[in-house]
C-alpha cells in the first residue's frame, strides 16, 4: 500500500500545477483505492523560514557525522535548536512516512517560489538520504523551457529540483510534468500561443493520470 504526501505551492488558488497536482491524486486513488495520503498547501500555511536554532542543530548533526535521522532529536541541545525540531520534526515524519512525494510547483522568476524552498530548507540535513522513495513534480510555467525553446538554458525550477534531489537526497529518477506558456492565456502579445499552452496542458494532464497509475502499487 502507498503513502503518498502531496504538496502544493502556488499563490493562486485557480492555478494550473494544483490543478495537474489534484489530476494526480484523483487518478492514484482509483488505481489504489487503499493508499493513504497527506496533504500541505505550502501557499496557504506556510513552514517558516529556519533561524538560528536550525543551524544549530544542523552544526551539531554534522560535527556529530549523524545520518540516521532518527538520532536527529537527541542533537537538539540548545532551547533554540529544541524549537526548531519542534518544527522540523512533524515535517520530516510526513517526508520519511511517504512512498510517493507529489510537489506541485509554479516557475517564480525562473525558480521555485520561497514556500516550497522554505519547506526544503527545513526538512533538508546533511548526509540525508530519501533514495527510497519517487518524487514527481508537476510545474506550470508563463513562458517556453522544453529542449530548444529559446529560453530552456533559464529553466532553474526543473534544473534546481532535479539536481537538488539527486545530489543531496540520492533520488536519482525524479519525474517532471510541465505545462507551459501558460501567460497565453492573460497576455495579449502571446495569445498567438494559446492553443500551443492549451495542447501542454492536455498533454501534461494525459501524463499526470498515467504517471498515477504508474506509481500506484
Ligand atoms: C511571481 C511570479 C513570477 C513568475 N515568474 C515566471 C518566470 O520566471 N518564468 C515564467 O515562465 N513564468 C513566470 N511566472 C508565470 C507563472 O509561472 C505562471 O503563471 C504559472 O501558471 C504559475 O503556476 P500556477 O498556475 O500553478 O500558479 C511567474 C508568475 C508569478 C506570479
Amino acid at each position: 500500500m502507498t503513502h503518498l504526501l502531496h504538496l502544493d505551492a502556488s499563490a493562486r488558488t485557480n492555478s494550473l500545477s494544483r490543478k495537474l497536482g489534484a489530476e494526480f491524486v484523483r487518478a492514484w486513488r482509483d488505481a489504489e483505492p487503499g493508499g493513504t495520503y497527506t496533504y500541505r498547501d505550502l501557499a496557504a500555511e506556510p513552514t517558516p523560514f529556519i533561524e538560528e536554532g536550525w543551524t544549530e542543530l544542523c552544526d551539531a548533526v554534522l560535527a556529530a557525522g549523524v545520518t540516521d535521522l532518527d538520532r536527529l532529536a537527541e542533537l537538539a541541545v540548545t532551547p533554540a535548536a529544541k524549537t526548531a525540531w519542534q518544527m522540523v520534526e512533524p515535517l520530516l515524519a510526513q517526508v520519511l512516512a511517504a512512498d510517493v512525494i507529489l510537489i506541485g510547483t509554479p516557475m517564480y522568476n525562473y525558480s521555485i517560489p520561497a514556500a516550497l524552498k522554505a519547506w526544503l530548507d527545513q526538512i533538508t540535513f546533511p548526509r540525508m538520504s530519501l533514495g527510497q522513495r519517487r518524487f514527481i513534480v508537476v510545474t506550470a510555467r508563463g513562458g517556453a523551457y522544453s529542449p530548444g525553446a529559446p529560453k530552456a538554458a533559464f529553466d532553474y525550477q526543473e534544473r534546481f529540483l532535479r539536481d537538488f534531489f539527486a545530489g543531496h537526497f540520492a533520488v536519482t529518477d525524479t519525474v517532471f510534468v510541465n505545462a507551459e506558456l501558460a501567460n497565453a492565456v492573460q497576455d495579449p502579445n502571446l495569445s498567438h500561443l494559446r492553443d500551443v499552452h492549451e495542447a501542454s496542458l492536455a498533454a501534461a494532464q494525459a501524463e499526470v493520470r498515467s504517471l498515477a497509475e504508474e506509481y500506484a502499487r
